[in-house]
């Protein structure tokens, strides 16, 4: 969590760190804070707030210089104030730095510096960081940091400015995400690609314990032995305005906006005559795949439910043996891994700390592990066997929309692929499948424009306290996404439940004030979900119903019925979490929540 920048070039650096940390604020945003390095004097302004609030202060007594650092704070170590926000200083302002991560043994070695006298303004891990590298520095930085890496357990992305050497920054990595930029006459650090973008495509990115010194020459990288080491630089695809708003009052609503898109691009040149095909881009061969007897569908959050979605059409169209789990439990229990599963690890960021773990367990036991990730140059898609890219582009709202949708339709190119090599689907249903994933695109893009009437509905039921969301097969991952959806951005209490397991314990909740949302696309299980709404109608639930074009009696049953494009029973998520996402989006608006950065919340969890 938190978002780092650094820049080094000709530009006002200033400028450059506020630019760059509103890109990053995503990541935390509780308090931060930036440092100039200008005439061997480093200063450092650092507020609690939003990135806006720090723009107010600074704008009032920007420091002049085109060296510094910024960070954008989601507290773990020390509360929310001002002296805890980053950067920290090791007290005389020699060293000054920026931290993403956490230092786990920062009571060992903060206990050391105390009985050497040092003294803390902060309750932070991070400060820890910069006594001890005052300490151990003796005039050459590569010693030091080299040193400074092996006393630090933990996680770490570090911007490192010292106050005598005038012409760089220095970075170091563990477990946290950072990437370089390589300008002309500039170079930069940051968390993530969007703080870059404005200024360079040009990218390498850091591997754990790499230590990089940027200056405007470019950029030098020494492994955690200090030697040199030649990095592969890398062009970003996404532009600019990818990462922009573009008109839209949340980046949120652009992205739920851009889904069609997303689809489109995601199935683009991947199926020929009714095949998909994944040859060019999957390590694996066809023998390897042959070879699969299980698959694992490995994640957290949003992205477990879009694998929970994906494990429906895995059973359906493979032989495979099929298990889905969330990360942070996978990677404790005793799962039977063997040499002949395939562990997908779906994420949109790639640096989801609990999905990281299970991956190395995963590796540990010798399966094959697949990335399914946006991120093509995170830890994830570099740590496993092969990778597969989502084609979303940024996603900045710190909800998932567009990388869940990216992630369904990837993951079901893939059991299509799988089931072709594996022979499990005939020629003429892989074409029936193929055909309408291609039409998705237009059905998502038509359920946009009915967005109107999913705003008037979301302003009705704002004021609600409580939601129960319900769907069957298919639906029922649905239901627990829409949910989660609500909750993360309007702070609204909802539950989802598989439609059938509602009389076991969740009907004792339902009465007038407890709206339920039923997610009953006319599929092979459209009457049993009937007959769950007659259930919360008879007591008194107001019902919302999320149903396919030309379904009647969903209108007579259900007291208000968000209409989406029909579909083939297996395709049916992609279009009923739309007006999903766009009711939780507009009652968040309705209720004045922040909804781009919820609170609490940060767009990549690299803490476990
Ligand atoms: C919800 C959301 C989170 C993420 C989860 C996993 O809107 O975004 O639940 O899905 O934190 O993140 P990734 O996909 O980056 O591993």
């Amino acid at each position: 969590l938190c978002g780092i920048v650094g820049y080094i070039g000709y530009r006002d650096v200033c400028g450059v760190l506020l630019d760059g940390l509103k890109r990053l604020e995503y990541r935390g945003y509780d308090s931060a804070g930036i440092a100039v390095l200008n005439n061997k004097e480093i200063e450092i302004i650092k507020e609690v707030g939003k990135v806006s609030d720090l723009e107010r202060i600074v704008s009032n007594r920007a420091p002049k210089g085109n060296i510094g650092i910024g960070h954008t704070r989601w507290a773990t170590h020390g509360g929310v104030s001002a002296v805890n926000a980053h950067p920290h200083s090791d007290g005389y302002k020699r060293f000054v730095l920026a931290h993403n991560g956490i230092i786990e043994n920062y009571h060992e070695l903060k206990d050391e510096l105390s009985a050497q006298g040092i003294t803390f303004a902060s309750q932070t891990d991070t400060e820890v960081i910069a006594h001890l590298l005052y300490k151990i520095y003796d005039g050459n930085m590569l010693n030091a940091l080299t040193y400074l890496q092996s006393r630090l357990r933990g996680s770490y992305a570090l911007a490192i400015l010292n106050r005598d050497d005038t012409d760089h920054i220095y970075c170091m990595r563990k477990g946290s995400p950072l990437v370089l930029g390589l300008g002309d006459g500039e170079a930069l650090c940051a968390s993530d690609i969007p703080a870059i973008l404005p200024y360079t495509r040009k990218v390498i990115y850091m591997d754990d314990g790499d230590i990089a010194e940027l200056s405007p020459r470019g950029i030098k990288v020494w492994d955690e032995r200090g030697m040199p080491i030649e990095k592969k630089s890398f062009f970003i695809e996404w532009d600019l305005s990818m990462a922009e708003m573009g008109g839209y009052p949340h980046y949120m609503l652009k992205e739920i906006h851009e889904q069609g898109g997303v689809c489109r691009a995601t199935i683009k040149g991947r199926i020929h005559d009714g095949k998909v095909d994944l040859s060019g881009e999957l390590a694996m061969d066809e023998e390897t795949i042959k070879g699969f007897k299980a698959i694992h569908l490995v994640a957290c959050g949003t992205s477990y439910y879009a694998s929970l979605i994906a494990e429906r059409v895995f059973e359906r169209w493979t032989d495979l043996d099929i298990k889905v789990d969330i990360a942070s439990e996978y990677r404790y229990r005793d799962s039977k891994i063997s040499p002949d599963t395939l562990v997908v690890f779906v994420s949109q960021s790639g640096e989801t700390a609990d999905t990281l773990a299970a991956q190395r367990k995963a590796r540990e036991s010798g399966a094959y592990s697949l990335a399914v990730t946006n991120v093509q140059g995170s830890t994830l898609a570099r740590s496993c066997d092969d990778f597969l890219l989502l084609k979303a582009g940024p996603e900045i709202g710190v909800a998932a929309t567009k990388t869940f949708m990216g992630q369904i339709t990837s993951l079901y190119l893939l059991a299509l692929y799988i089931a072709k090599i594996k022979g499990t689907l005939s020629d003429q249903k892989q074409k029936e499948l193929t055909d309408e994933m291609i039409q998705l695109a237009y059905k998502i893009e038509t359920i946009l424009e009915r967005e109107p009437s999913i705003e008037d509905l979301a302003w009705k039921f704002a004021d609600y306290k409580n939601f129960l969301f319900l769907g069957r097969g298919m639906s029922f991952p649905i239901a627990l996404e829409g949910a989660l959806k609500l909750k993360e951005i309007s702070y609204i209490h909802a539950e989802a439940y598989a439609a059938g397991e509602m009389k076991h314990g969740p009907i004792a909740l339902i009465d007038p004030n407890v709206p339920v949302v039923v997610v009953a696309p006319k599929d092979s299980l459209h009457e049993k979900t009937l007959s769950n709404i007659q259930e919360a109608k008879a007591r008194h639930a107001p019902i919302i119903a999320v149903g396919f074009d030309g379904d009647e009696r969903l209108a007579s049953d259900a007291d208000h019925v968000l209409y989406v494009p029909s579909t083939l029973e297996e395709f049916s998520p992609f279009v009923t979490v739309v007006p999903l996402q766009l009711f939780a989006y507009h009652v968040a608006k309705k209720r004045g929540c922040e909804i781009d950065k919820p609170r609490n919340l940060a767009k990549s969890v690299t803490v476990e």
